[in-house]
């Protein structure tokens, strides 16, 4: 149990209140909780929520297939409007729009300064407050995890300055809270992990907003053949929408085989965006030669994944991707203005504006795969 302390009475001198979907036990369901929120310390953003996106990690973390400390504020993919700075912040200022992300970086480790910020090993170290403080979020006396360095699924944010990034202030907070998360991390895939050059053939496992983004990044990144994998047909037509060329339902086709002969012989380039052993290994069995496969899916912690040694030597890539490898100060300004010039595609990808109360159903929709992002509105 947190003890109370003087530097809490001070500190907290904000001490909002909020409502906010708290996780108290795994596996879990959500439960609306008023809760407190401190008042930015010299380097935090306090921020009013406008919208959050309903993520597959934060189902894995309700379901126990990861691991997280609670009772946690849940989210992590949301767009608000600052209301207050630390003392030493002069990067944004009240009433900036401004997107978060979990991909926060410290901006002194070997990793954020050699161009690999969302690999940033400090953040834990550097971008929290330590254990002497009053925690950001707190029921009564008790302090609240917060969840990924967003905690999303609340009316207010308080988070680190480099957890954030200023946006053009005509993009909409309802589309730019699924750049959040989803968006970038998908776009992110293609562009930086991967790099995928024009005209190469790519493929897509899960129709997801993690999976339908990686579908607009190869049509962004001008790839040929864009080919679509999912078990739910109205989730490929909207692949097709967002730019896949052919779809494969996993339902009934084996996706391996299909792709083998949609390209003749295997793509260049695979991601899998499921989060399944099974999902991953088709993913490298569908490689050419000389292809590779990126792994964005949370495959369920202690499960191996399995190749063929021999492929290796056809100079065949297994990978992985964490967050789409985003640089997100530089990333998403860039996918807000494609998203205004027309080229990403951000409101076909929402099925459905939920109350925060509605979050539990709209975590159970996920589950059935029928839907694409869902977004809670403040
Ligand atoms: N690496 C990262 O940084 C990162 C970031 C965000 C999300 N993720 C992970 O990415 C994955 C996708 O997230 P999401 O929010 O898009 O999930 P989602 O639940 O919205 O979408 C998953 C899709 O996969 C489809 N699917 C399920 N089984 C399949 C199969 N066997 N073959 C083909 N398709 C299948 C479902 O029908 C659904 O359309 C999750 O595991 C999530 O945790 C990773
Ligand atoms: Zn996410
Ligand atoms: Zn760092």
């Amino acid at each position: 149990m947190h003890q109370p302390n003087t530097a809490l009475v001070t500190r907290c001198d904000y001490h909002a209140r909020m409502k906010a979907a708290v996780l108290n036990e795994i596996p879990g369901r959500l439960e609306i909780e008023e809760v407190s929120i401190g008042s930015p310390g010299p380097r935090e953003v306090l921020v009013r929520t406008a919208a959050a996106g309903l993520c597959h990690s934060d189902l894995h973390f309700m379901e126990g297939t990861y691991q997280t400390a609670v009772p946690a504020v849940l989210g992590h993919e949301s767009a608000g409007v600052v209301e207050a700075v630390g003392s030493m912040v002069s990067y944004v200022e009240p009433g900036d729009h401004v997107i978060t992300c979990l991909a926060a970086f410290c901006g002194h480790c070997e990793d954020c300064l050699g161009g690999h910020p969302a690999r940033c090993q400090r953040k834990g170290a550097d971008l929290v407050r330590r254990p002497d403080e009053p925690p950001r979020l707190s029921r009564g006396d008790e302090p609240l995890s917060q969840f990924l360095y967003c905690s999303s699924f609340a009316e207010q944010l308080l988070v680190h300055e480099h957890a954030l990034v200023k946006i053009r202030e005509d993009m909409p907070l309802e589309r730019a809270a699924l750049i959040g998360c989803g968006v970038t991390t998908g776009l992110g895939a293609v562009f930086r992990t991967a790099r995928v050059d024009p005209g190469s053939d790519v493929v897509v496992i899960g129709c997801g907003g993690i999976g339908l983004s990686a579908v607009q990044g190869a049509r962004i990144a001008g790839a040929n053949r864009i080919i679509a994998v999912d078990m739910h047909s109205p989730k490929l037509e909207l692949a097709q929408t967002l730019g896949a060329t052919h779809v494969i339902d996993a339902s009934s086709d084996d996706p391996v085989k299909a792709v083998k002969e949609l390209t003749g012989g295997g793509a260049r380039f695979t991601f899998e965006a499921v989060g399944l052993k099974q999902t991953a290994e088709q993913a490298f069995r569908m490689l050419r030669t000389g292809g590779q496969a990126t792994v964005i899916g949370l495959i369920p912690l202690g499960t191996n994944v399995e190749v063929h040694g021999v492929e290796l030597t056809n100079e065949k890539t297994l990978t992985g991707s964490n967050m789409g490898s985003t640089q997100f100060r530089t990333d998403m300004p860039r996918f807000v203005d494609m998203y205004l010039d027309g080229r990403l595609k951000l409101d076909e990808m929402i099925s459905a504006t939920l109350e925060l109360e509605q979050i539990n159903e709209g975590f159970e929709a996920m589950k059935s795969g029928g839907v694409a992002r869902q977004i809670i509105s403040f």
